[in-house]
């Protein structure tokens, strides 16, 4: 089989990578790629929004299946347009990626199906939301952009004056386009947060292993948020009894919302939970992998992920029985200085084999460059560095350690990913 792989990030490498094992697979394409991908993919220069380029790609290499890995290309109807063409591609139509690109639209969705979420009101209005949030007094008090805001649309505000400030950068100053046109206010919650992908054909939800993101750049969960700079897994908060709890009250009432809604969700659908004092919660949904759940989640996975990719597509998903190896993985994140704000390009890696690899760990490339022999930095997140282990713990030393043969100029990377879990694992 042929396969094309839509995106360019370390979320795009890992699929491609695990993809790579697969009997199955004979050529792998990938749209645009980057410079570690282009050690493991053929690169296309085809941009990741352009669903006419990828369409018309496809078909003239006769490609099999295209993966649409990012959100933005899914929200804009990519599988929609190739499946026009005829073409197979794994992800939701963009009827049903709006779980992710619309909070207002995943809240109200919620609060109709009973689906246990934070409390809620939309605004399209900043006096009336600023009203609301005085009447309700409470804070923190959480403040989203309705639309997609790379990770960067949700502002936690301690007092009155920091959600005014939230409201006037999302709302009048248009921080994020038009995605700032509604707010949701929601009400804080608190508890260790859990994301679990699942694979659904929209009939049968199977969950993947669980996974825990680090979002905020640095230690002690300081600093901005951002994209994701590391994540372990399985989470050791999520129990089996909480799975259940989820699945029961979370999962399948979702997959069945959507089908209600004339929405069926096919593809890789992405919980992001919160483990309160009331039970299990969902912060938000995604319409794809998450990065870097992606870099700890597949490399568990052990059946092969065309089998599940063809299942999906096809409305066969509970024909397959889907392993997972017992193992703990890690990945922690190398990032350019600066980063999730302004940062430098183009600075050389070192420490990395010809293919972008280092021992002991897998090197996912998330913001690279390859020219002559060398990789260069080329992004905000620049590599993703997963081990595993029998523990959380060696995983996580192991991973640590391949850092340390790692360096570029600027390397920001957190010291603290799972640290907080290692009192809770189970296994370590
Ligand atoms: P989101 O983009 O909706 O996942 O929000 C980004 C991050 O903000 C989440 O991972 C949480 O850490 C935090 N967050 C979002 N909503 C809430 C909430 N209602 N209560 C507490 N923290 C939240
Ligand atoms: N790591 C969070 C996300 O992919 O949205």
């Amino acid at each position: 089989m042929k396969i094309l792989v839509v995106g360019s990030g370390g979320r795009e490498h890992t699929i491609i990578r695990k993809l790579k094992e697969s009997p199955k697979v004979d050529k792998i394409y990938a749209a645009p790629g980057n410079g570690g991908i282009s050690r493991d993919a053929e690169c296309v220069n085809i941009g990741a929004m352009d669903k006419e380029g990828i369409a018309k790609f496809a078909k003239e290499n006769a490609i099999d299946i295209v993966f649409v890995a990012p959100d933005d290309p899914l929200a804009d109807g990519m599988v929609d347009t190739l499946t026009e063409n005829g073409i197979r591609a794994f992800g939701p139509c963009a009827n049903a990626a709006v779980i992710e690109s619309s909070k207002v639209f995943s809240k109200n969705l919620m609060k109709k199906y009973n689906i246990p979420t934070a409390e809620y009101e939309v605004f399209d209005d900043p006096t009336k939301a600023m009203e609301y949030i005085e009447k309700k007094g409470k804070y923190p008090v959480v403040v989203k952009a309705d639309g997609l805001a790379l990770g960067k649309g949700v502002i936690i505000a301690q007092n009155h004056d920091e959600a005014r400030a939230a409201l006037k950068e999302i709302m009048e100053d248009k921080k994020f386009g038009k995605s700032g046109n509604n707010v949701v206010v929601e009400e804080f919650l608190t508890g260790p947060e859990v994301s679990v992908l699942a694979f659904t054909d929209g009939k049968t939800l199977k969950p993947m292993v669980s996974s825990k993101d680090h979002k905020r750049a640095y230690d002690n969960d300081e600093g901005l948020n951002t994209g994701g700079m590391g994540t372990i897994s399985p989470n050791p908060y999520y129990t089996d009894e909480i799975a259940e709890i989820c699945r029961k009250t979370i999962f399948e009432p979702t997959v069945a919302a959507m089908n209600s809604e004339n929405r069926t969700f096919k593809g890789c659908l992405y919980f992001g939970l919160m483990i309160t004092p009331d039970g299990p919660k969902v912060i938000e949904y995604n319409a794809r992998f998450g990065d870097p759940e992606a870099q700890v989640v597949l490399p568990r996975l052990k059946t092969d992920f065309v089998d599940i990719i063809e299942a999906v597509i096809d409305g066969r998903l509970d024909e397959i029985n889907i392993e997972w190896s017992e193992e703990a993985t890690a990945c922690v994140v190398m990032a350019s200085g600066g980063y999730p704000l302004a940062y430098k390009k183009g600075i050389e890696i070192k420490g990395l084999d010809d293919n972008g690899q280092v021992d002991g760990a897998v090197v996912y490339h998330a913001g690279t460059k390859y020219e002559n022999g060398k990789f260069y930095t080329n992004g905000g997140r620049v590599i993703g560095i997963t081990a595993s282990g029998k523990t959380l713990d060696e995983a996580l030393n192991k991973a640590y350690a391949a850092v340390q043969r790692i360096s570029f100029e600027n390397a920001h990377y957190r010291k603290d990913i799972g640290r907080q879990h290692r009192a809770v694992a189970p296994n370590s």
